[in-house]
């Protein structure tokens, strides 16, 4: 049977079956041993791994191996700046603050302004810069060491990644790229090369690099990690999260393109509009209803925002999946918890977000 969604960097449609996906793709589950190990040299858990929020990964035994051996592994995560943060855009960075933290890792933020210029047809590369900017605030504001942390911006740093795009463009042909991203004979050559330029930041430190990411970037790294020994330099290793389902789910990714996607620059009023209205739900009908017969988590989007990334808490999130499920709390009430939820966590991070507009310079890449 055809599966009935896509996952590409461009793309994402439909309900993905994600153990599928990891077929597809020939990605690697997480298995509860790896994570065991991996818990055990951080030190501590994190709800998205007992979550499986993050759930495939390429290598990340090879990178652990290289923590242990005391050689050590550097991060990279990055940006498409297409237009303003939104709550799915934050997975992997929060992750890679943990990150962070727990191994005392370098971290370099890839801003693809050029990227975004090259695949949107309505934008200017000015306006893809400026947003470069805006979502470099909330990459900052989630609290980066600014000693270990540097910000890439293409169209900026690019005499620094370029030499790098250049060993990797090299060893890529134009049916390579056919076959990964689909492209045709009238894709413009700026996005046949594009898979080059975010390779490049996991050659600039001579370490193995350690990339958090959402699970539709992989098929870039899929190249890059061709390429890697040609160059004689190890693989990136990848460990993937799941996309959070766009508002009016339940399948697909959040996203600005596709409408229905919380911003972090959203205020509580517009939250709480976008989530009455539009948060697909999975509830029933009537209250009536509803009340004999359950709603259902799985496919609820509250319930799964609250999963993916506002209630860490175990003990909390189960009584309301169990309270959900029996019908004892009804939709109106679930989007309630979840409101209030994210409109705490947006205060906080706009206050970090205000503050991170006269710390840029700590974090360019520049000040090296
Ligand atoms: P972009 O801007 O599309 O997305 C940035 C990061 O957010 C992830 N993401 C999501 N995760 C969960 N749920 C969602 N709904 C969701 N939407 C996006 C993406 O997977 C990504 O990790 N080409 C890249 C920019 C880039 C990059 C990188 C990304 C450059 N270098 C290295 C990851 C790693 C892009 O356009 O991402």
């Amino acid at each position: 049977m055809p599966d009935n969604f896509v996952v590409t960097p461009w793309r994402v449609e439909g309900e993905i079956d994600y153990d599928r996906l990891t077929e597809q793709f020939g990605t690697t589950k997480l298995t509860d041993e790896l994570l065991d190990r991996l818990r055990k040299i951080a030190g501590e858990d994190h709800f998205m791994l007992r979550r499986r929020i993050f759930f495939s990964h390429r290598d990340l035994n090879m990178i652990l191996d290289s923590h242990e051996s005391g050689k050590g592994f550097f991060l990279y995560t990055g940006r498409g700046p297409s237009g303003h943060t939104h709550i799915g855009h934050l997975i992997p960075w929060v992750f890679a603050k943990w990150l962070q933290d727990r191994f005392g890792a370098n971290m370099y933020f890839q801003l693809t302004d050029d990227e975004k210029f090259y695949s949107q047809n309505n934008m200017t590369l000015d306006e893809t810069r400026g947003f470069a900017y805006e979502n470099a605030l909330d990459f900052v504001a989630l609290g980066f060491d600014p000693a270990k942390t540097s910000i890439v911006i293409d169209t900026e740093d690019i005499s620094t990644l370029y030499p790098l795009a250049a060993q990797v463009a090299k060893k890529l042909n134009f049916s390579n790229m056919k076959a990964v991203f689909g492209f045709t004979n009238e894709t413009n050559i700026g996005m046949i090369f594009y898979t080059s330029l975010q390779s490049a930041p996991c050659f600039l430190e001579d370490k193995p690099v350690l990339i958090p990411l959402g699970v539709d970037q992989d098929p870039h790294f899929r190249l890059t990690r061709d390429v890697a020994p040609k160059l004689g330099r190890p693989k990136p290793a990848l460990l993937h999260n799941i996309m959070v389902p766009a508002l009016g789910g339940p399948g697909g990714k959040m996203s600005g393109s596709s409408g229905g996607a919380i911003y972090t620059t959203d205020d509580p009023g517009t939250v709480k509009k976008k989530i009455n209205k539009y948060a697909f739900s999975g509830g029933k009908a009537d209250v009536e209803e509803h009340r004999k017969l359950g709603g259902d988590p799985e496919v609820d989007v509250s319930y799964q925002y609250l999963r993916i990334f506002f209630e860490p808490d175990d003990a909390r999130l189960r009584k309301i999946h169990d309270e959900y499920r029996s019908g004892s709390l009804l939709t109106g009430e679930l989007k309630g918890i979840l409101i209030e939820k994210i409109n705490t966590f947006l205060a906080r991070h706009q206050e970090a977000r205000e503050r991170a507009k006269d710390r840029m310079g700590e974090f360019r890449l520049a000040k090296n």
